[in-house]
């Protein structure tokens, strides 16, 4: 039992790996906050974990949005005090070349994925106690990419700088950082992505299940990763070797 009173917040809680990471939190007894802009997949996430005797609770939160930052934060901390795990995990792409993309998409997708890590970080660091720890789901798309996916690629490669800046400014505080970086994973994110749907990405022979990154990111979250910080931990099954 890791997270045995720990209160844990997890972005995109309400569908795959979020929704996976959240169950594991709650099993090993972690209060989750499972945030997500989709309230009815966040309140199942919750049902699902209540309906086995864990604690959660839903929080509507758009990561990109300030103050459904700072309500989410003032959430976990008016119902349990403190916050010892943020897991910023959600996430959007798009799909056209860098000469097609509306400048608005560019920041949306720059917004959701990277202001957002800063806007937890921001908010949320100031309770959490010594000893706790942020792990962000960055992408393989961070190290190597395609074409048509640069503001997702782009937010991956920053938010993996970020999580080393971070490192170092919270050493003080003994709060850790890290990323996962995931390979291809059974979500709908990745049957959604028309490049897979298409064939044109090939996924065929390493896809993980969610519950892969799951353990991935309670490992970095928990104590047992005491003296891993500011570093990106690719999950992939090989997937960056086989490309
Ligand atoms: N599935 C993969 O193959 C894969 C590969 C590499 C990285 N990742 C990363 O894993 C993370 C989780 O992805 P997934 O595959 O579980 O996706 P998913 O589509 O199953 O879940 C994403 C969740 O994020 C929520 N969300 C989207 N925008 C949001 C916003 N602005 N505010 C709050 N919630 C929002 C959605 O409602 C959804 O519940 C993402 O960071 C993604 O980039 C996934």
């Amino acid at each position: 039992m890791r997270f045995s009173g720990k209160v844990c917040i997890v972005t995109g809680g309400g569908s795959g790996i979020g929704r996976a990471t959240c169950q594991r939190f709650a099993s090993e007894g972690g209060n989750v906050v499972v945030a997500d802009l989709n309230a009815e997949h966040g309140n199942e996430t919750v049902k699902m974990i209540t309906s086995k005797g864990g604690t959660a609770i839903f929080q509507n939160c758009d990561v990109g949005k300030s103050a459904d930052v700072q309500a989410t934060v003032d959430a976990a901390v008016k119902k349990w005090g403190k916050i010892d795990v943020v897991v910023n995990n959600a996430a959007m792409m798009t799909f056209l070349p860098v000469v097609d993309l509306p400048e608005d998409k560019w920041d949306q997708v720059l917004t959701v994925n990277l202001k957002s890590v800063f806007l937890f970080c921001k908010y949320a660091i100031p309770h959490m106690p010594q000893h706790s720890a942020i792990v962000n789901t960055s992408s393989v798309h961070a190290h190597e990419s395609e074409a048509g996916v640069g503001p997702y690629a782009a937010s991956k490669g920053a938010m993996e700088a970020l999580t080393r800046v971070v490192a170092l400014e919270c050493e003080q505080r003994k709060i850790r950082i890290n990323c996962v970086a995931p390979g291809a994973v059974n979500t709908p994110m990745l049957w959604n992505n028309p490049n897979v749907k298409s064939g044109k990405e090939k996924v065929e022979g390493a896809v993980g299940q969610p519950e892969d990154l799951a353990a991935a990111i309670c490992f970095l979250a928990s104590d047992e990763a005491r003296f891993v910080n500011g570093t990106t931990l690719v999950v992939d099954g090989a997937r960056l070797d086989i490309l």
